[in-house]
């Protein structure tokens, strides 16, 4: 009998735990929407590292392990994208028909459509095309004091004030802000006040897109290049979100096009990205529908600039190229016992940047490609912008010397340590510098920017 009365009051005390837990959990972040991980590339860098909803500055060093204790950072390059900005001025028109349509066509009791209706009020206006927000000017300076606690001795004030710190950026407004933050979050975190430091911009390295033909001409300028997209968007998946979102607001379902669905899911992220909260906007969409939109954007970003065509990957070769010389440099430096004249390198630019970089590299490929036909066997694939690419997103590769020409790479992408794909042996531990060069000799004997992004190959090449 006793025992039966302790069961059944500790079953009790679970049970009433586990709601409790429950109950604060969902108290704790009443302003993060349910369908806040399929934002893409709209997405919060909070919802990649959710511990940092709980402290913004918080930085684990236990996560990286060398494989000695001798093991001393020498070198670092970390590649990010800029912070939280406004939507683009196409955007901004969308969004605001599908408030007109919100606004005037729409009918019905629920208190969200109340709220759209007399309570908010469509903000965004087109000058507005693009620029960094307040929200993105934090991020930057964050990661910058996160990332100064997980390298202290490389991204240091010492450093800094030697000029051991170069800063190259993108010449777009949001990436020269988000250049101008990161340096003000050092500059802050050491109180100095006295010195300031220079940054360069390269859009032949962070805008290389632009800059190659044959991306341009084959893939960036070709309205067939995503027609795997445009076959989604048209597909019964995607007209099943738009009938829904129709239903919801109680309009005619050829008011809700795959661009006003696409305004919708846009005025959710970015009410949630720029201003932290959970819009009525977010009431247009279940899970299910949220998975789908991110899918159709993910089929965009596959294509345009991901594994889809190989010129994407390949356009990045010069960015390629600058890494890997800029870690030559700092290796050499090491095995002849110089000092290294670059200890950091940070580089600012966009999702554009990265995407085609990270599959240069081999980062996030699944064995079948994305295509309009097979959602529903593409739930569990590695490509998802959603994680890869929030704003703030970033790669950073620290150089070790560990001793008597022991040199290690370690990647790291949105602060968490990955490996290389492909090199699988090394999972254990850092793998050495000279097996990373190994493994990606092709591309370091090859990968010629010039070559790649000319349009017609002459036939010498062919
Ligand atoms: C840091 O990470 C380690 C390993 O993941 C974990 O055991 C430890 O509790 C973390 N420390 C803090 C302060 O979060
Ligand atoms: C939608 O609202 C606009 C603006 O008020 C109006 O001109 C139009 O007739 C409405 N359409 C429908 C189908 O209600
Ligand atoms: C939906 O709209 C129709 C007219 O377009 C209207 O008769 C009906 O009452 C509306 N339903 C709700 C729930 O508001
Ligand atoms: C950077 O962006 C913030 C937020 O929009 C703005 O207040 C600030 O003036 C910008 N800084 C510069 C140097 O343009
Ligand atoms: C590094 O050293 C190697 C061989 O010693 C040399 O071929 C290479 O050019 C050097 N690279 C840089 C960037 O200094």
């Amino acid at each position: 009998m006793l025992t039966f009365l302790c069961k059944f009051t500790v079953f009790h005390f679970l049970l009433i735990s586990y709601w409790l837990l429950n109950y604060v959990k969902s108290e704790d972040k009443p302003n993060i929407p349910a369908i806040a991980k399929y934002f893409n590339t709209k997405g919060r860098y909070e919802e990649v590292n959710p511990y940092l909803t709980e402290d913004i500055l918080a930085a684990n060093g236990s996560i990286l392990q060398p494989p000695s204790a001798k093991c001393q950072e020498m070198y670092l390059t970390a590649i990010i994208r800029h912070g939280t900005r406004y939507p683009t001025t196409k955007n901004i028109k969308e969004m605001q028909q599908l408030y007109n349509i919100a606004q005037h066509n729409a009918s019905g009791q629920e208190s969200w459509l109340r709220e759209i209706q007399t309570q908010w009020t469509m903000w965004y206006t087109e000058d507005m095309d693009g620029r960094l927000v307040q929200k993105g000017v934090n991020d930057l300076k964050h990661l910058a004091v996160r990332l100064s606690k997980l390298f202290p001795s490389l991204i240091s004030e010492e450093k800094l004030r030697g000029g051991f710190i170069q800063f190259i950026t993108s010449s777009k407004h949001r990436c020269v802000n988000s250049t101008l933050s990161f340096k003000a979050g050092l500059t802050e975190l050491w109180a100095i006040t006295d010195k300031e430091f220079d940054h360069s911009v390269n859009d032949a390295l962070m805008r290389f897109f632009d800059q190659c033909t044959r991306f341009v001409e084959e893939v960036d300028n070709n309205p067939s290049a995503l027609s795997e997209m445009d076959k989604f968007k048209q597909g019964p998946e995607m007209r099943r979100v738009q009938q829904k979102i129709a239903d919801r607001l109680n309009v005619s379902y050829i008011k809700i096009t795959d661009d006003m669905a696409e305004a919708a899911f846009y005025l959710c992220a970015y009410e949630f990205a720029i201003k932290t909260v959970n819009s009525p906007w977010c009431r247009l969409f279940d899970e299910v529908d949220a998975q789908v939109m991110e899918y159709a954007n993910d089929l965009k970003q596959f294509w345009k600039r991901g594994y889809g065509y190989d010129i994407n990957s390949k356009s990045s070769c010069i960015l390629f190229h600058d890494v890997f010389s800029r870690l030559d440099k700092a290796a050499n430096a090491s095995k002849s016992g110089q000092q290294v004249t670059e200890a950091v390198t940070v580089q600012i630019g966009h999702a554009e940047t990265l995407l085609p970089l990270l599959t240069l590299l081999g980062f996030f490929e699944d064995s079948d490609a994305l295509t309009s036909t097979n959602y529903a066997t593409q739930t569990q694939r590695s490509f998802r912008t959603s994680h890869m690419l929030p704003y703030a997103a970033n790669l950073v590769l620290v150089l070790y010397d560990c001793g008597g020409g022991d040199l290690r790479l370690q990647p790291l992408l949105n602060e968490k340590p990955v490996t290389f794909p492909g090199l699988t042996d090394q999972r254990a531990s850092i793998p050495l510098y000279e097996d990373v060069r190994e493994h990606y000799r092709e591309l370091l004997q090859g990968c010629d920017f010039e070559a790649e992004c000319q349009l017609f190959k002459s036939p010498a090449e062919v």
